[in-house]
């Protein structure tokens, strides 16, 4: 018998700017991933859009255009989810207006009405790296505490107009990210001080509660969560000097949660903030605000694990930290090592933690397609990577974890968030796109659509 239980939501994740295209379509305003060039993370962007240039976001995979066919095809597939965001300028092109755009709402009434229509559950991120450009311009970003109001403002009218379509909400992507890739996450300059990047946090933190509350008073029956990158980090000794070092690299992602889950600052706030030489400004009633309204869940991604040395060098990707290697493990094409058994410790870690659901709303294996003589696509790796992070989930769900969901990233080739790149493809569907955005953007199947498809089918019993 399955361990997955009856209602589990299995399904697939996109992003708006990395699959939609449509970039100032239909009155949509630009966001900060339309002036990037080389991939959202790396948090280099050009002042203005250059119309010479090649501009990933702008086309991506023409989401925008081909939904229905998308849509269909994860249908075909048995999703029971699927997860992608709102551009938050299509609904308000600059961020800062009073009365939304819309065609953009219609758009995304249109989409939903789609997926209900096959039987497939939205699950919404509110703000996925895609921040509109004027807030990031013209107001500093989430370092500016008016972006509280513009964000509520945005959710406030999202929630009012998708109510009885959108049960399952998150609000900000993977935001512990804001430590090294402040310009995705916050809308903050790549090169921001501690001060900033922690002040942007705290609005971050106040706007997620408020989300929280505005969504429960809008949508009784709808559940929001917060959504983190929580790959994970291993000690590379067992030198107590390594093993406190990662507990502390581990806790600069885990605060995020802790604040948004528990409803508090952790007790090792004060002393970090005191090393960084951070005081944070807070208004009356904010504290009081994370206490009263905590998420429902936490979302979260995973994509692999790491090596941590005291004193030693790391970086945060998309796909995480990043330190030494892991003589244990194999890599991806991308150099990512594959950690099944990291995933199950993962999902135990958090459970203990919060004794809240967990939703995986991100995992998936970003690799090289290319068709083979008979024009087929025969994606084993995938399948490889996606058979065994499905097990280790079954035996974290065996091991108690309340798990609700699992959403395969980019189940549908999209542009990458970390290179802008068309060539590292996570999806079951091929897109026929290059990386200078050649292409019919002709939909294919690869071998794991059929993979996929059983998996689902037998909820998690054929892997
Ligand atoms: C996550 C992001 O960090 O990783 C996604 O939420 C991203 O937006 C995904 O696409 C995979 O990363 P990449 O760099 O391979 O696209």
């Amino acid at each position: 018998m399955s361990v997955f239980p009856n209602d589990f939501l299995w399904g697939g994740a996109i992003a708006a700017n990395q699959a939609e295209g449509a970039w100032n379509e239909d009155g949509k305003g630009p966001s900060i991933a339309d002036v990037v060039r080389g991939g959202i993370a790396s948090g280099k962007h050009d002042a203005v859009i250059d119309p010479n240039l090649y501009y990933a976001s702008h086309e991506a995979v023409d989401f925008y255009h081909h939904y229905k066919e998308d849509v269909a095809l994860f249908a075909e597939m048995g999703f029971k989810c699927f997860r992608t965001s709102i551009a938050w300028s299509r609904i308000f092109p600059r961020g800062d207006e009073t009365t939304p755009n819309e065609a953009g709402l219609a758009f995304y009434d249109n989409l939903f009405d789609e997926l209900l229509k096959h039987g497939i559950e939205p699950v919404i991120t509110l703000s996925h790296y895609e921040t509109p450009l004027a807030l990031y311009q013209e107001y500093g970003g989430w370092k500016n505490r008016q972006l509280i109001e513009f964000f509520s403002r945005y959710c406030e009218t999202v929630f009012r107009r998708y109510n009885g379509k959108v049960k399952y909400w998150m609000t900000f992507n993977e935001l512990n990210n804001m430590n090294r890739m402040p310009f995705a996450t916050g809308a903050v300059d790549a090169n921001a001080s501690a001060q900033e990047i922690w002040q942007a946090n705290h609005h971050q933190f106040v706007a997620n509660a408020l989300a929280n509350k505005l969504c429960h008073e809008i949508i009784p029956d709808a559940l929001i969560g917060c959504m983190l990158s929580l790959s994970t980090v291993y000690p590379a000794t067992c030198n107590p000097e390594d093993i406190f070092s990662t507990m502390q690299l581990r806790r600069r992602s885990l605060f995020f949660s802790d604040v948004m889950m528990l409803g508090q600052y952790p007790a090792y706030a004060p002393r970090l903030f005191r090393e960084l030489d951070v005081e944070l400004e807070m208004a009356d009633g904010d504290l009081q605000l994370l206490g009263d309204y905590p998420s429902d869940y936490l979302g979260f991604s995973y994509y692999r694990s790491v090596l941590h040395q005291a004193g030693g060098q790391f970086r945060i990707d998309t796909g995480g930290t990043a330190g030494l290697d892991n003589p244990y493990l194999d890599k991806t094409e991308w150099g990512w090592p594959i950690d099944p058994q990291g995933f199950r410790i993962v999902c135990n870690e958090l459970a203990d933690r919060y004794r809240k659901p967990l939703f995986i709303v991100e995992n998936g294996y970003g690799g090289v397609d290319e068709a083979d003589a008979n024009g087929e696509f025969n994606d084993q790796p995938r399948i490889d990577y996606g058979r065994r992070h499905i097990q280790a989930m079954a035996e974290a769900i065996d091991d108690g974890c309340d798990i609700m969901g699992y959403t395969w990233w980019g189940p549908i080739d999209i542009v990458s968030a970390g290179t802008g790149e068309m060539k590292k493809r996570y999806g079951f569907i091929y897109v026929d796109k290059d990386n200078d955005g050649k292409g019919t953007l002709k939909r294919s199947k690869k071998r794991s659509f059929a993979w996929y498809q059983q998996v689902i089918a037998s909820n998690g019993e054929v892997l």
